[in-house]
């Protein structure tokens, strides 16, 4: 596994280093919810992104915690650990990385650090979901040795970290 890969709590000085990234090396899609309007990177999106991670993970009261991922000293991508109404201490886990850093095994040492952090704060369970077109997730899925579920457009997978521990 890549050694030079670490994740930062996300702050308000690393949010404009991750929208810089998102805007140089994703498409708004991939990274943030639907926000109406021409395709690309509008003001309005750049925007809501900024709302986004603002509203969610540095808040006075935040539903999720958000890290950027570092790599050597440059800014990659985020990942977050968003724990899960509903189902007692069990977590939900999302990941992005620019462009020109897929595939060469960063995905996979963010997942390592997420299941650590995840096993860390007390959670028993890790809830992971993709799409069955992406490819890169569902083999990081597979390389967990967990049951991976395919069903209609979602390719989903659960983690026990009790029995990680
Ligand atoms: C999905 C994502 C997080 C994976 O991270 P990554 O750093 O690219 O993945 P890695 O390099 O660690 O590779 C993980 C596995 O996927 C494979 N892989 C990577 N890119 C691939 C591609 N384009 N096509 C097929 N397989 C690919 C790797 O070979 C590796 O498989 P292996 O361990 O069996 O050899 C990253 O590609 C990404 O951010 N994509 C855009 C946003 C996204 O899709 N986020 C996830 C939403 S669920």
């Amino acid at each position: 596994m890549r050694s030079d890969v670490t994740l930062r709590q996300l702050d308000e000085d690393l949010l404009r280093d991750l929208l810089d990234v998102a805007v140089a090396e994703a498409d708004p899609h991939e990274v943030m919810p639907p926000v109406a309007g021409p395709a690309g990177w509008t003001a309005e999106r750049r925007t809501a992104f900024l709302r986004f991670h603002q509203s969610r993970s540095l808040s006075a009261d935040p539903v999720e915690a958000t890290y950027v991922i570092v790599v050597g000293d440059a800014v990659v991508g985020a990942a977050r650990l968003c724990p899960l109404e509903g189902a007692k201490r069990a977590v939900e886990a999302g990941v992005w990385i620019g462009r020109s850093y897929r595939g060469s095994g960063v995905g996979g040492a963010v997942l390592s650090h997420l299941l650590t952090l995840a096993c860390a704060d007390g959670f028993d369970s890790l809830f992971l979901s993709t799409t069955p077109d992406n490819t890169a997730s569902q083999r990081l899925l597979s390389a967990l040795g967990v049951d991976v579920v395919h069903e209609g457009d979602a390719v989903t997978a659960w983690v026990d970290l009790i029995a990680a521990r």
